[in-house]
């Protein structure tokens, strides 16, 4: 099937009031190319989430958030539930990112649960795989890879429902990226995995590539066969850079 691609910014722990002006600067660039083909998709810090959302109205812009807490609502102390994201104007979720399971020691189950509360709150579940650079070096990446997909997503997500997006932990925020062919190689067992388990809504979910993706190196990436679309970090606090990146889909 032919997969609708989406383009997504992770602004991680970055942003005031003030950088709501990437927003309209990014709806405006979108405005005057009307031929981008893919979907685009800003996660800023929860804080901004409704002040984006104002800001990108009438745009091709969805807002979505970074994390979330797996139960509705509760004595869970600096957590926000998906509810609650969804509530403030989000329409997606980045869960199992691996700054999240690094620092917060999430596990796979962990995740699975996050996922699970965004699918019950009405929200795309951004699913994140990735392998570290030691897991690399002893070629356990694919086996990496198909275990965090079988540990961290839901029994009934669908292509509506959830995307993966696949994170060599190495390549976030270190401007090295693995070669086309090995994202060709990771994607293509990543789709194996999603097909062998969802069937027709494995081969129609969207995997993401994210690492290190810039105006640059999107087009190679982006060409990718099983590439979706980007996760992107550093280069997605910059509305010029990140148009740079959508624009792979014009
Ligand atoms: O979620 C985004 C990724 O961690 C990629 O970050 O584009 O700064 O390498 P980066």
């Amino acid at each position: 099937p032919r997969v609708k691609a989406l383009v997504a910014g992770n602004w991680k722990m970055n942003g005031l009031k003030a950088s709501k002006k990437e927003v309209s600067g990014l709806a405006r660039l979108l405005a005057k190319s009307k031929r981008v083909r893919c979907d685009v998709l800003v996660c800023p810090p929860a804080t901004l989430i409704p002040l984006l959302k104002e800001e990108a109205r009438g745009s091709k812009v969805a807002v979505g958030a970074q994390d979330c807490h797996a139960k509705v609502s509760g004595a869970h102390t600096g957590d926000i539930s998906a509810e609650m994201l969804k509530d403030a104007g989000a329409s997606y979720v980045i869960v199992g990112h691996s700054e999240r399971r690094a620092d917060h020691g999430e596990t796979d189950a962990v995740v699975r649960a996050k996922a699970e509360a965004a699918h019950r709150a009405g929200l795309v579940a951004i699913v994140c795989v990735g392998e570290t650079e030691a897991q690399r070096d002893a070629r356990e990446t694919l086996k990496v890879i198909r275990g965090q997909l079988k540990g961290s997503l839901p029994a009934d997500a669908t292509a509506k429902t959830t995307i993966v997006a696949y994170e060599p932990v190495w390549a976030i925020g270190t401007g090295r990226t693995p070669t086309a062919q090995d994202v060709a190689k990771v994607h293509a067992a990543i789709r194996g995995a999603l097909v062998k388990r969802f069937g027709d809504e494995g081969a129609a979910m969207r995997i993401l590539y994210g690492g290190s993706v810039k105006p640059s190196n999107a087009v190679e990436l982006m060409g990718v066969e099983n590439v979706n679309g980007a996760l992107v970090g550093g280069a997605s606090l910059k509305a010029e850079d990140f148009f740079g990146i959508i624009s792979a889909y014009i």
